[in-house]
């Protein structure tokens, strides 16, 4: 049986992202986030424009898509509610958000230089993706949402994810990827079966 109901929110559960991009006077900035999805070499984003991470992507045209290990929920955590736009949005404000200028001090988390772009990479997350912005469009309207589309132009992994003997391989038994379910924090399951998809793009 299937009941019809109205939810405030269709977060069906995708990957937490760390985005780092550089603010206007130079710091950098760091925010969670979970609206990505992934086709061929390129990431698609769904962000409110209203964020400092979207201001700062659309006048730099790059950041760093940091991919966090279940492990970092609690770096995660530190940087809930807060923005790196000062002043607060009203609307944000009215949610509980405050300014917070030096987000990776505060997630104590590392920032280290990326090879490609300006912004810095997350030292503990094992996936790093360096990236420049290819398109904008306004999402949903009207909103502040908008999805940005980005190409991902370099790849660092910790070295622990690389297949043995296949050097551009991830091995996704190695990946433990947290997983955003309805405002929840996930890891996924242990793997349930192989695919019929894996001969075609996995390691030959
Ligand atoms: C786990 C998690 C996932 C989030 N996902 C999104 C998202 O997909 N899109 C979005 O606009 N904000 C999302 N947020 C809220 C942003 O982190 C928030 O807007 C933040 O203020 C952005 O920081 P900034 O203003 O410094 O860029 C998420 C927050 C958390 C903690």
């Amino acid at each position: 049986m299937h009941i019809e109901i109205e939810p405030k929110i269709m977060y069906f559960g995708t990957t937490v992202v760390l985005i780092s991009t550089i603010n206007g006077d130079g710091t950098s900035n760091l925010a969670p986030m979970s609206s990505a999805w992934w086709l061929n070499q390129s990431c698609m984003l769904g962000m409110s424009s209203k964020s400092q991470t979207v201001q700062n992507l659309i006048r730099t045209k790059e950041c760093v898509l940091n991919l966090p290990s279940t492990d970092l929920i609690p770096a995660v955590e530190q940087l809930t509610l807060l923005t790196g736009s000062n002043p607060v949005p009203e609307t944000k404000a009215q949610r509980g958000y405050r300014y917070e200028g030096d987000k990776f001090g505060i997630s104590g988390l590392t920032s280290i230089p990326s090879h490609q772009v300006q912004a810095p990479r997350v030292l503990e997350c094992p996936v790093q993706l360096e990236a420049v912005l290819q398109a904008v469009q306004p999402f949903e309207q009207p909103s502040s949402l908008v999805s940005l589309e980005v190409r991902i132009v370099r790849v660092h992994i910790h070295e622990q994810l690389q297949v043995i003997g296949h050097p551009d391989y991830i091995n996704p038994v190695q990946w433990k990827p947290m997983i955003m379910n309805f405002c929840e924090y996930f890891g996924l399951s242990e793997q349930l079966s192989s695919s019929r998809l894996a001969p075609v793009f996995g390691p030959k």
